[in-house]
């Protein structure tokens, strides 16, 4: 049930498909894929052609399919958001203050066959979720301020991550779908299991996976934190 996606926003630019397949080969569930505009975030990374040409690379050894989760921290959204959907994302997240519509983004994205993703930032409520909820897929919690790998996590996110989480699972007493919970910013070895406990499912690392020489380590290290917080929920 636990997913891990590594952020690329912290591999080696010069190298991307072969930091792909490295990241595969230790055990990736996804690859977050981050654009940022220096427009709605200060930074400026990567578009759908590069999302395009590393789509072949996202495929374990055994021939299955690793999700592409784009992230957009970009503003206006709709005319990226199409972009990556033709360019092959599987997941495609925005942040609903930088859509003029978020209704119609949201439609826009699964109409592409994409699941749909809305991002909150540190400071914003959750609140419009509840009036969407029903057209979104993955709800994205930011740890940081968006725009650069290797910030600290913000500690409030852990109560968000517990709010979008009740959010979730009423959500699917209701209607039976279930939401995946992403979080993203700022996830360590040290705490991933408290966003676990939080109610998060799946855990962007960036920083904390492309800063170490062996990623098989690492990998390692984020699932048995992950092992040890299901083992202490089926005991609970
Ligand atoms: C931040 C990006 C994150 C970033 C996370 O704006 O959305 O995906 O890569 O990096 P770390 O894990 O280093 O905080
Ligand atoms: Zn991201």
């Amino acid at each position: 049930m636990y997913r891990i996606a590594p952020s690329i926003l912290s591999a080696d630019f010069a190298r991307l498909g072969e930091e792909v397949r490295a990241v595969i080969a230790a055990g990736a569930d996804w690859i977050h894929f981050d654009v940022m505009d220096q427009h709605y975030v200060p930074n400026l990374t990567i578009g759908p052609g590069v999302a395009q040409a590393l789509k072949r690379h996202c495929v374990r050894s055994d021939g299955t399919p690793v999700l592409l989760d784009v992230h957009l921290m970009v503003q206006p959204v709709d005319a990226l958001a199409q972009a990556f959907v033709e360019a092959g994302a599987d997941v495609i997240s925005f942040h609903p203050d930088a859509s003029a519509h978020v209704d119609r983004t949201l439609q826009l994205i699964r109409a592409g066959g994409c699941a749909a993703g809305l991002a909150f930032n540190p400071a914003e409520p959750l609140d419009l979720l509840e009036w969407v909820i029903d057209k979104v897929d993955l709800v994205l919690v930011m740890g940081v301020n968006p725009g650069f790998g290797g910030q600290g996590l913000i500690e409030s996110s852990l109560r968000k991550v517990a709010q979008a989480r009740r959010l979730i699972d009423a959500h699917r007493r209701e209607t039976g779908r279930d939401i995946r919970l992403q979080v993203d910013g700022g996830v360590k070895v040290d705490n991933i299991r408290r966003l676990a406990e939080a109610g998060a499912d799946t855990f962007v690392a960036g920083s904390a996976i492309f800063a170490q020489p062996n990623y098989v380590q690492v990998m390692a290290a984020l699932r048995l934190q992950l092992a040890l917080r299901a083992r202490e929920a089926e005991t609970a």
